[in-house]
């Protein structure tokens, strides 16, 4: 459907269409609006919440999907898949209760009761989200999380070059269920193996195959998701537009998704990964300057990201520290053409026969996460993560390769912190060749490379010192990087760029973030929340707002008539 004919649909939809029948409505919502509040006063909202999730579900409800505050696992299960013990920490908001839901049917009876109860519901596929947003809410106070963890079967299907996947699996099984039937086969999503695939995917998703296949949300064929109604629907029963906008529009704005379709992509049987790491010693700032000018044009089967780290100076006794420049990449081929090909694309970095390790692609995607040497495929079947501490990220997109002199400034600030990390992204290939409407993730235009600032912590205190170090970080970068807007992944979602205060933030100061996340797809992105979610049931600090009742119909017509 084109976004025209959702203006018309908004428009033929109206409520103002028929004054009688809205003020019918109105006074039944009101009815029902006191009922509930009768309801929640009478018995706790834990109690309410089962009665009504065992009167929508032809079923009972078990009450093992159920944790209290009260109940003993009720932290371990809270801090489960949590990546940021930011977000954990005892002064957080903390929600009432936990459900985690063993059926298809138990989520739709979650959001018909969280909407007839008037519960603010959180919704957690993986945990990763970088601002707690799965399982803490600043937006209201009380609140109730659903963890979709059990909800995890991935069922590939070699024939069809595709898979279906739950939301609550991580992006790692969803590799180890495809190694398991196929060593030619794979998927071009996240690196770091612990990612669940609902929060995931409808952010992007980029990974080591990103040059060659493209993000994660451009190979998704189907969805099925519940909606603000509670219904379950896929691609053919939500919609073109709707589809468009859970594919990069972020997680939790839209509906639930309850499992991806995903496209299969061709491998080769051997792959090629390595490491090469340069210090400041070793010229690192004119290679990574080489890196700005080659790194998008290099051959599509060759991603090369860079971590960049403080690192203590060989041979200094006096605990000095230099910057370090590791290059982690992934060839999708043998190492003798990886040679041929670096040796007439990027000869600086001076790769050698040696630093080249060939292996099969999905001990590739263990090595690229940072495994130890050796560990066995069925670790990604644990689904647990090598990383969970304090951290604060900020994201930037560069179209133009940072000048040596600007490097140089750069080292100077990584030299200040305790443990920072940036990780630079390449670009090219694939992800140049979509169009930023295609899906609802925009940055691809011209862009060489995408960096991630992180500041990372293992105890409590210093926080305000660690986030105020990457907002300095931030400033100074703003020279080198996107303008107009100043471009940012949702999918490391950093509430600095602004947040909604509470249900009725207006979509004009939503923009302020939603340009730098989804640039021109924003606008689109609003009518689509109209017309799925008007009464917008799927809230958070970042989602995207509906457009107020009053603005409906006049915004609509601007927008046709443009
Ligand atoms: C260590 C680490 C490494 C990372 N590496 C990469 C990487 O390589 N590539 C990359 O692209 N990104 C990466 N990310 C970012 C990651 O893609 C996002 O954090 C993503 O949102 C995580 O999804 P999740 O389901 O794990 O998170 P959650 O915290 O569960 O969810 C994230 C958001 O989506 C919502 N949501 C969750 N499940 C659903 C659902 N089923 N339906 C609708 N909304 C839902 C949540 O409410 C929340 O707002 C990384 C993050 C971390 C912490
Ligand atoms: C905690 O909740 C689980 C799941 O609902 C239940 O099986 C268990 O008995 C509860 N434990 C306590 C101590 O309340
Ligand atoms: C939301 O914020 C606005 C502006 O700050 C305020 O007027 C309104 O009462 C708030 N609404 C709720 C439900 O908190």
């Amino acid at each position: 459907m084109s976004v025209q004919q959702t203006h018309i649909t908004l428009l033929g939809s109206s409520p103002f269409s028929s004054n009688m029948a809205s003020s019918v409505l109105i006074s039944i919502h009101l009815l029902l609006m006191s009922i509930s509040t009768v309801l929640a006063s009478a018995t706790s909202l834990h109690d309410s919440f089962v009665q009504c999730l065992n009167f929508n579900s032809d079923i009972p409800v078990p009450s093992s999907t159920m944790y209290t505050q009260r109940n003993s696992s009720f932290n371990s299960l809270l801090q489960s898949s949590a990546q940021n013990l930011r977000y954990l920490e005892t002064s957080m908001p903390k929600p009432e209760f936990i459900f985690t839901p063993q059926t298809e049917a138990h989520v739709q009876s979650a959001v018909i009761c969280s909407k007839q109860l008037g519960i603010h519901l959180r919704v957690r596929s993986g945990g990763h989200d970088y601002e707690g947003l799965s399982y803490v809410s600043g937006t209201e106070t009380t609140f109730i999380m659903m963890d979709l963890a059990n909800l995890r079967s991935v069922s590939v299907d070699i024939g069809d070059n595709s898979a279906w996947v739950q939301a609550g699996a991580t992006i790692g099984e969803v590799y180890y269920r495809i190694a398991q039937k196929s060593k030619v086969h794979g998927y071009p999503a996240g690196i770091c193996t612990s990612l669940g695939i609902g929060g995931h995917i409808t952010g992007g998703a980029y990974g080591s195959m990103m040059r060659k296949y493209g993000l994660a949300a451009d190979n998704v064929m189907d969805a099925r998701i519940v909606d603000a109604n509670g219904r379950i629907l896929d691609r053919a029963s939500m919609g073109e537009d709707l589809f468009w906008a859970i594919r990069g529009g972020g997680g939790a704005s839209f509906g639930i998704i309850l499992e991806w379709k995903i496209k299969l992509v061709p491998v080769p049987s051997v792959v090629t990964v390595f490491i090469v790491t340069k210090s400041l010693e070793d010229c690192a700032t004119k290679i990574l300057h080489r890196w700005q000018e080659v790194v998008d044009k290099l051959d599509e089967d060759l991603f090369i990201r860079v971590l960049i780290q403080p690192a203590s100076k060989a041979g200094s006794s006096s605990g000095e520290r230099t910057v370090t420049t590791s290059y982690n990449a992934l060839f999708l081929g043998t190492a003798d053409r990886l040679l041929k090909i670096m040796e007439e694309s990027f000869p600086e970095l001076g790769l050698t026969r040696k630093d080249c390790v060939e292996t099969s692609w999905i001990k590739s995607v263990l090595y690229m996460a940072g495994y130890p040497n050796g560990t066995p495929p069925e670790v990604l079947l644990q689904g647990k993560s090598l990383f969970k501490n304090y951290f604060k990220a900020k994201s930037d997109f560069v179209r133009d390769p940072i000048p040596q002199s600007g490097l140089e400034g750069l080292w100077e600030r990584i030299l200040e912190e305790n443990s920072p990390l940036m990780i630079w992204t390449p670009y090219g290939g694939m992800m140049g060749k979509i169009s930023e409407s295609e899906i609802a993730f925009p940055h691809r235009k011209g862009v060489i490379f995408m960096i991630q600032y992180l500041s990372i912590w293992s105890q409590g205190g210093g926080s305000d010192r660690h986030m105020g170090w990457v907002r300095k970080l931030y400033n100074y970068m703003a020279t080198y990087v996107s303008k107009f807007p100043r471009e940012a992944y949702v999918n490391y979602r950093d509430l600095d760029l602004g947040t909604n205060k509470n249900t009725s933030t207006s979509f004009i100061q939503a923009s302020l973030w939603g340009a730098r996340y989804f640039k021109d797809n924003y606008d689109r992105l609003v009518l689509v929340k109209t017309k799925v979610d008007p009464d917008n049931f799927f809230r958070h600090e970042q989602s995207i707002p509906p457009l107020p009742p009053a603005l409906r119909e006049a915004r609509a017509q601007t927008l046709l008539s443009s």
